[in-house]
């Protein structure tokens, strides 16, 4: 199957009320390890990769293999997405490369770093929604700043320093029309989210809310949704590894979001941490070993637990085989003529 619009992932996610998971990728073992835990849970995934990413796995070996797993896996819907695209030029190569969505964060300058002005936001995300839905691409803006920093993306801080404006929010949707729009609630990227398990009073989930009834067409991204399990930090530090003791997101939250609007919840550090726990388990238990197999297979197989155990979490599971994909230029046509217009003053009516 060809790869699918992250619009028709999202808007079928809406529809059955669950959530979709959006998995990082690097290279060739995390694409296998996500389509794993997808065969196995039959569900529809995103696949999405950083600047980062990108230029880790140069672009052509990254998209050549995401396309070898949609054609190996013909029956589980993937769309593939730009994580955090920091300039036009950044979604532009991506849709040129073939990725069925992009994320143009406008919330930060292109540095990736310097807080932008609203201003500044909605003209550079208007300008990629323009260019992408003209060419059947799906666009996921973001208004408020997550905290965190990773590989030097992030503005730094504790994720509750720029807690998305809902008023703000409904004007975003109105001059973008994105189709997606992920929003700051006091998460951040990375392992070291909080130093005790968030409560009410600090994830504010009372702004997820106010947003989402503010704009029902809209789908919300819920961004550094990792939970950090303890069992995970526990197997790295066991083996060697010097994690300080930290907090994620827990799944009940994420869950209460996607009963009130996420559809994407994005996952990266989880994996990062049982890749790290499985290769430093063989390395410490078996030092005589020198085959990269021998520590990539559990590194992959413990990442495909994860991924399962969050598909299953999010609600996915199940539904890979609800819908038939459209055909990317169906989808270019329905933006054309307004189908899929989602800015509050038009959708719904
Ligand atoms: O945005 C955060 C993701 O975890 C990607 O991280 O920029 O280090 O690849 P990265
Ligand atoms: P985590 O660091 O919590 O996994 O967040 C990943 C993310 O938001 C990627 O965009
Ligand atoms: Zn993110």
């Amino acid at each position: 199957m060809p790869l699918v619009s992250m619009r028709q992932l999202l808007d079928e996610a809406a529809k059955g009320g669950y959530g979709v998971g959006a998995f990082n990728v690097n290279d060739m073992e995390q694409i296998q390890a996500i389509m794993m835990a997808a065969r196995e849970t039959r569900s529809p995934v995103i696949v999405q990769a950083s600047r980062g990413a990108r230029k880790f796995a140069e672009d052509l070996y990254l998209f050549r293999l995401i396309q070898a797993a949609a054609e190996l896996n013909p029956d589980i819907p993937i769309a593939m997405h730009q994580d955090h695209g920091n300039s036009f030029e950044t979604c532009k190569s991506a849709i040129e490369l073939g990725y069925t969505s992009v994320m143009m964060d406008g919330s930060l300058k292109e540095d990736g770093k310097t807080p932008s002005t609203f201003e500044e936001n909605v003209e550079i995300t208007r300008r990629v929604v323009d260019y992408a839905h003209e060419r059947g691409v799906t666009v996921e803006g973001e208004i408020g700043v997550l905290g965190g920093v990773e590989d030097g993306h992030g503005a730094g801080g504790s994720g509750l320093e720029h807690i998305t404006d809902p008023d703000q929010a409904v004007e975003f949707a109105e001059r973008t029309g994105v189709d997606a729009l992920a929003i700051a609630i006091g998460t951040s990227h990375g392992a070291y989210k909080f130093t005790k398990k968030p409560d009410g009073s600090v994830l504010k989930m009372d702004v997820l809310i106010a947003i989402h009834k503010r704009l029902p067409h809209t789908h919300l991204v819920m961004h550094g949704s990792s939970s950090v399990p303890k069992e995970l930090q526990d197997i790295i530090n066991q083996y060697g590894g010097k994690l300080k003791p930290t907090w994620g997101v827990p799944v009940e939250e994420i869950q209460l979001g996607i009963r009130n609007g996420v559809r994407k919840v994005n996952v990266d550090t989880d994996n990062r941490l049982a890749i790290t726990g499985a290769i430093r388990k063989v390395f410490a238990e078996t030092p005589e070993k020198f085959d990269p197999r021998d520590y990539l297979k559990p590194a992959r197989e413990a990442m495909a637990k994860v991924v399962a155990q969050r598909m299953v979490q999010f609600g996915q599971a199940g539904h890979a085989g609800d819908y038939k994909p459209i055909p990317i230029s169906e989808i270019a046509k329905g933006y054309k003529n307004g189908q899929l217009d989602t800015r509050p003053s038009v959708a719904g009516r």
